[in-house]
């Protein structure tokens, strides 16, 4: 009962992770023991959380590349592969905003967002199921939002992307769990990164976030480590296609 919650020496690969909620959600399996893929598309800010989380004595690796190109996600799936070892965790946490009224959006805005935040997701996921499926084992651990389930105004491309997001994981976990590969997702409420900045920034935004959530604060990233991992462990091992959303209880009150 002891290891129920240990993900001790498991390969997890976070994409996204050089800043914001990927990188306390690596930052999280490594304090825990994992060896963890550090990623974004800057090289240098990949080595720049390496190595800040080297020096705090955690096993990490950077690699840098971008989710939405599938050649160059087949070829750096395979470099991990081959040099640091199988992917047991893939948490697909890299995701971006072009906000405009939906009126004015342009293509370009709507095509890159559903191309970071969902379009990533089928990608990567297929390029790291490819050796789940081989070894009958794996999770899967899906970022989606609060904006999976409702709409804010400027943000219909990520709505959208989120939304479908909620459902691809449910695909996910109906086609892969024969495989014993488990999937789940996290729905972030609001959480202060650069992300948000726009909006934290905002002092009728931060007043009507604090008002509106139970908990009165906006989220930290670290307070997404914990679901993370619990769905990494042994104890989640019969949970499939969920989403957990991390959101301070703002789903639970109008
Ligand atoms: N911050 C919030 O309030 C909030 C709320 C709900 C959901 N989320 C989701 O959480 C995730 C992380 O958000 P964040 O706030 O930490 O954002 P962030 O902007 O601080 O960090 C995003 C990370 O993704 C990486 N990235 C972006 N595009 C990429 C690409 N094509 N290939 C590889 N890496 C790429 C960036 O380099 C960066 O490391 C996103 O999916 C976001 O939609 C955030």
């Amino acid at each position: 009962m002891k290891d129920l919650f240990s993900v001790k020496d498991k390969t997890v690969l976070v994409t996204g992770s050089s800043r914001g909620i990927g990188y306390s959600i690596a930052r999280g399996f490594a304090a825990a023991g994992s060896v963890v893929l550090i990623n974004g598309t800057s090289g240098e800010s990949v080595k720049k959380a390496v190595k800040q989380l080297l020096s705090e004595g955690l096993r990490v690796h950077g690699i840098a590349f971008d989710v939405t190109n599938p050649a160059e996600v087949e070829k750096n799936i395979e470099k991990i592969e081959n040099s640091v070892g199988p992917v047991d965790v893939l948490v697909n946490n890299a995701g971006i905003h072009r906000r405009a009224p939906l009126e004015d959006m342009t293509m370009e805005e709507w095509n890159k967002v559903v191309e970071a935040d969902l379009t990533s997701v089928f990608i990567v996921s297929k390029a790291v199921a490819k050796y789940m499926i081989t070894r009958r084992a794996g999770r899967i651990i899906n970022i989606t939002s609060l904006n999976a389930e409702a709409a804010r105004p400027t943000i219909a491309n990520y709505c959208a992307a989120k939304g479908g997001l909620k459902m691809l994981t449910k695909s996910m976990a109906t086609e892969w769990g024969k495989y014993n590969i488990l999937t789940n997702a996290i729905g972030p409420g609001y959480i202060l990164t650069d992300l948000t900045k726009p909006l934290s920034d905002d002092p009728s935004f931060d007043a009507w976030v604090k008002s509106e959530v139970p908990l009165q604060r906006w989220g930290q990233p670290e307070d997404l480590a914990g679901a993370a991992i619990f769905l990494a462990s042994e104890a989640s091992k019969y949970i499939n296609g969920h989403t957990i959303y991390v959101d301070g209880g703002w789903q639970a009150c109008l």
